[in-house]
């Protein structure tokens, strides 16, 4: 069975852990969750519905969740939406709109709502040990679910066939669904197709390629014009891995190549090892090309990131769950364990004869609903110059967020280096470093507070990044238990979690080795 099964072990003792509750970050009220599902956009509102475990806060009795908000920030649980039984857990999936009715599930104008989850069946059923797609439906905009009677409405006979993301394909042959779904074990994605979402025909297959050390999981499949060029369109195929990630782990991939409603085709510039680094034999070799995939994020907790369905305007948005399977079962939480990510903006961007994800967190000022965010600016500071010195920046403070802000010319300076959630006595603290000459973001949570949980979770992780006209670009969002990343404008990401000891709230940003320039900086609260 899959890692994660393995890695389910009896909860740590919970310590006293309010004080890691995320202000902007979703978290269920008491429960376990994991990957994000069903995320899509109807009336207003955005829906989250996610694995969850009703009845505890390690993995197990998987049931699809359900949290709404109107601006990405702030959200409302509500009651689970699809519950496991005795013969499936509910696995992940997508929701659609299901704008013709195609389906038949519609009772009036309004259009229903369709899941399609994968079915993971349990002793109970005739199809135990084997993993399947299945339908379920809202009238009621998403608050209830009715499963359809005619399920499972897509098995292989494998015990591996999961994670569906279904979407509306318009091409030149018309009009028709779309899914994308993965067989984990073998590294494949799977694309089918279908007039009803309930009868699917297999069109082709994807994979392995790239980073394939592990399963893959939770692929998703979209559009966006490059540099916003209707005439220059190009599709981004999603890969999740677990475990071979490039900062172990479990991680998301990209690629980004042309879809003709048949069969993904990468461009040459997203292809690193066209059978799989695994294929390479050579370890360093393996982890040299894992160096030149294509990244969603660097970190070490960002995993399953999909993306909205019905968003308007053609934006694409994308949330994950940050945290990673090596040590997702012993997070020092308690009665709740683990949270997503920030919803990330994507877009393609032209880069060296190439297209590549850039991303921007969503942090309210949504142009959807016209809502402001409730940010309070704490601090600014313009050309100021750091040498050899250290700059306060506010305390982190219990019930916000803080998102920092700064554009610095390194200059002469050998470091660059950011110290988050620091004590007094300079003994404990996440370190955010850039060294122009490694041209390397790095980020070091050895001595962030808590970290003995799990053998795993003391780590370093790094981005390369390229700061063609000399200046560093950073947006960090820091929030009781976490630390994102969004280097030169959303083109590279370094997530992590931390875990903080109660008294160390302090940040700093300092530069060493020659004279730095803070072209701007600014601080914000956010909650
Ligand atoms: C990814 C994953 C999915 C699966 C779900 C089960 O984290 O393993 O492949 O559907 O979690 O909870």
């Amino acid at each position: 069975m899959s890692t994660f099964l393995d890695a389910a072990r009896p909860e740590t003792p919970p310590a006293e852990t309010a004080r890691f509750r995320p202000a902007i970050h979703f978290t269920a009220r008491n429960t376990w969750l994991n990957d994000p599902n069903g995320l899509v956009f109807h009336d207003g509102l955005y829906h989250l519905f996610f694995q969850n475990n009703p009845y505890g806060n390690v993995w197990g009795n998987m049931s699809w969740g359900h949290a709404t908000s109107r601006d990405l920030l702030h959200w409302t649980e509500h009651p689970v939406a699809i519950a496991c039984d005795e013969s499936e857990d509910i696995f992940s999936g997508s929701v659609v709109v299901d704008h013709g009715n195609t389906s038949g599930f519609s009772t009036a104008d309004a259009p229903a709502l369709v899941a399609i989850y994968t079915s993971a069946y349990k002793a109970a059923s005739e199809h135990h040990g084997t993993q399947a797609q299945s339908l379920a439906y809202s009238t009621d905009a998403g608050m209830t679910w009715h499963k359809y009677g005619g399920n499972p409405v897509l098995a292989r006979n494998s015990a591996h066939f999961r994670d569906p993301k279904v979407f509306r394909y318009e091409g030149g042959q018309g009009t028709c669904w779309i899914m994308v779904a993965v067989e984990a074990q073998h590294q494949k994605v799977v694309f089918y197709r279908s007039d009803d979402l309930k009868t699917w025909d297999f069109l082709s297959d994807f994979g392995p390629m790239n980073a394939d050390q592990g399963e893959w999981e939770c692929p998703d499949l979209f559009p966006l014009a490059v540099d916003g060029d209707p005439d220059n369109v190009k599709w981004v195929l999603i890969v999740n891995v677990n475990p071979g990630a490039v900062a172990g782990g479990s991680g998301g991939q990209y690629f980004v190549g042309q879809f003709d409603g048949t069969r993904f085709v990468p461009d040459a510039s997203s292809v690193a090892a066209p059978a799989g680094v695994s294929a390479l034999g050579d370890p360093a070799a393996a982890a040299a090309a894992l160096q030149q995939c294509l990244w969603l994020d660097w970190g070490r907790d960002c995993y399953a990131s999909v993306s909205f369905s019905n968003v308007p305007e053609g934006r694409r948005i994308m949330i994950g769950w940050m945290n990673n399977w090596d040590y997702a079962n012993q997070l020092p939480t308690a009665p709740w364990r683990s949270s997503m990510t920030l919803a990330r903006e994507v877009r393609l961007t032209a880069a060296d004869g190439s297209a590549r994800l850039v991303q921007q967190p969503v942090l309210g000022g949504n142009s959807l609903t016209g809502e402001q965010p409730a940010s309070k600016k704490l601090m600014h500071a313009d050309n100021l110059g750091l040498q050899d010195s250290a700059l306060r920046l506010p305390d982190a403070e219990r019930g916000s967020a803080q998102v920092i802000k700064a554009e610095i010319l390194p200059g002469n300076a050998r470091r660059i280096e950011f110290r988050l959630f620091a004590s007094a006595d300079g003994s404990e603290g996440t370190i955010l470093r850039f060294e122009p000459d490694g041209s390397r973001l790095v980020l070091d949570r050895r001595q962030s507070g808590e970290s003995r949980f799990h053998a795993k979770f003391a780590s370093v992780e790094s981005a390369p990044l390229a700061i063609e006209d000399g200046v560093l670009r950073l947006q960090i969002v820091v929030d009781h238990c976490s630390v994102e990343v969004f280097a030169q404008g959303g083109t590279a990401l370094l997530t992590d979690l931390v875990f903080p000891g109660t008294e160390a709230r302090e940040n700093w940003l300092s530069a060493a080795g020659g004279p730095a320039t803070i072209l701007q900086l600014t601080v914000s609260a956010l909650s």
